[in-house]
């Protein structure tokens, strides 16, 4: 197969260039490559080609807050190749007093032939237990490179500073990748309760009981905590300018710290949260939705480097029958928002059109960098000779409204509902298949193949 006449982008440059693909694979690259008899043609005249988009938060068919994430692995999937996301990882979760494998199994099971694009896990450590030392290493060898430890959600996932401190010094020596989701949760825990007790059962009180001091404090422990192991950390959805200062001042000073945010945090404040009647439901998620002020400057952060990564932390409940657990009692509503879908046209439209990244950041930012620090660059991530065929045909032009009545997440609202984006995925292919051309699903289900991923993803060396 040939695609021809677009402008090849990647992390480092934009040309027009032709690809050739052979099987699952990019074969070669050239600015003119003469088609072979009975080769594919496929004309990219007038837009641009990417890397398929790498996804690294997502919670499909996650059991969470009384209820079970909307999306499976078949839906979510789906949703993400129609957003030119050809790559996924999501998180298997250790119930509390089980081994991290039984997690994986339980995982591979909800995955295998379910998945329509390529998958990775990461692995929620809740419970270290005897063995979960060792159990590690042995999930590294998996092919389970990355951790996720809780600093919040108390007597739920939150686990204490001796479990994330021993986590962290076992993957400074076996090379795996811890991501911690920082909030302070003891502290949160006793504001939620006052405010509980004072009858204050809102949605608004989600954001209004985490402040960005919880969150700031929870990275700078974070922060020691890698400093004094000697291991990399990755904060998990970073909302705050607080949070931000902390990753960059400790960037700065040469501490291998890493952090992503998300759409909502870039493009909405804590006044959805403030929605007449229930509505604020849709927007509860943690860390909340923050005062106008901060997402300038997350902007700003993913321009200059400070932030390396914008995932989703895809995490759908339908409002009419799952948000709704919440009615009387915002602790309640099941935390989390879709946005699988979303993610290119929202960081195109706002950011490269809006001048605030370059077309070649875009790329780093949705997927190069997430392939290097996950451990799957350069099959993944890159467009050169021996890269899986996993590219984006993407219309800059293109007109579209975002919206629930049209979107493909199995979830009966959209936190950008009336969004008007330019720029989209026309043509998406996986590992050399077309599984998305002009608004139909040409994949197959269970088509996603389980990535195993390494240790040492090398971006921090
Ligand atoms: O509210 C959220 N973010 N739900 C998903 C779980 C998590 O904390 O990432
Ligand atoms: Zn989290
Ligand atoms: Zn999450």
């Amino acid at each position: 197969m040939l695609i021809r006449n677009g402008t090849v982008v990647t992390s480092k440059d934009s040309r027009p260039a032709t690809i050739r693909i052979e099987g699952e694979h990019i074969k070669e690259l050239g600015p003119i490559l003469k088609a072979a008899a009975g080769e594919q043609i496929i004309d990219a005249t007038g837009m641009l080609v990417f890397p398929g988009g790498i996804d690294v938060h997502t919670h499909l068919d996650m059991p969470f807050g009384g209820t079970t994430s909307s999306d499976d692995f078949e839906t979510g999937t789906k949703a993400a190749a129609f957003g030119g996301t050809t790559t996924l990882i999501d998180f298997a979760i250790q119930p509390k007093g089980t081994r991290m494998r039984d997690a994986l199994d339980t995982w591979w099971k909800k995955a295998q032939n379910r998945a329509c694009i390529d998958y990775g896990l990461h692995l929620i450590v809740t419970d270290l237990g005897t063995a979960g030392l060792d159990d590690m290493d042995e999930i590294v060898k998996e092919g389970v490179a990355s951790f996720k430890l809780f600093m919040a959600y108390p007597g739920v996932l939150m686990v204490d500073d001796a479990t994330i401190f021993q986590a962290l010094s076992r993957t400074a020596k076996n090379g795996a990748l811890i991501c911690l989701h920082a909030e302070n949760g003891g502290i949160i825990d006793v504001i939620v309760r006052r405010a509980i007790a004072e009858g204050k059962t809102a949605p608004i009180y989600h954001g209004l009981t985490r402040p960005v001091t919880a969150e700031a404090e929870a990275v700078h422990r974070a922060v020691a905590m890698s400093e004094i192991s000697g291991a990399p950390v990755y904060i998990v959805h970073l909302s705050s300018e607080d949070a931000l200062n902390e990753v960059r001042e400790a960037r700065d000073r040469g501490v291998p710290v890493f952090a992503e945010t998300c759409p909502q945090y870039l493009l909405l404040t804590i006044d959805e949260l403030a929605r007449p009647g229930f509505e604020g439901a849709k927007y509860v998620f943690t860390p909340p939705l923050r005062e106008k002020q901060h997402p300038p400057k997350l902007w700003e952060g993913l321009k200059h480097d400070h932030l390396q990564v914008v995932s989703t932390d895809h995490c759908p409940f339908c409002f009419e029958d799952q948000k709704i657990l919440g009615k009387d009692d915002f602790t309640k509503i099941p935390n989390g928002g879709p946005g699988v879908e979303n993610r290119l046209q929202l960081l195109f439209n706002y950011g490269v059109n809006e001048g605030k990244l370059s077309l070649n950041r875009f790329v780093e930012l949705v997927s190069t960098t997430p392939a290097k620090l996950f451990g799957l660059y350069p099959r993944k991530g890159e467009i050169a000779p021996g890269s899986d065929a996993d590219l984006v045909i993407w219309d800059p032009k293109a007109a579209y409204t975002i919206s629930a009545k049209t979107h493909h997440m199995r979830v009966d609202y959209s936190m950008f509902e009336g969004f008007q984006v330019t720029g989209n995925a026309r043509t998406v292919l996986s590992r050399g298949e077309i599984i998305v051309d002009n608004g139909k699903f040409l994949g197959r289900t269970g088509r996603g193949n389980f990535l195993k991923r390494v240790a040492r993803g090398g971006a921090w060396q």
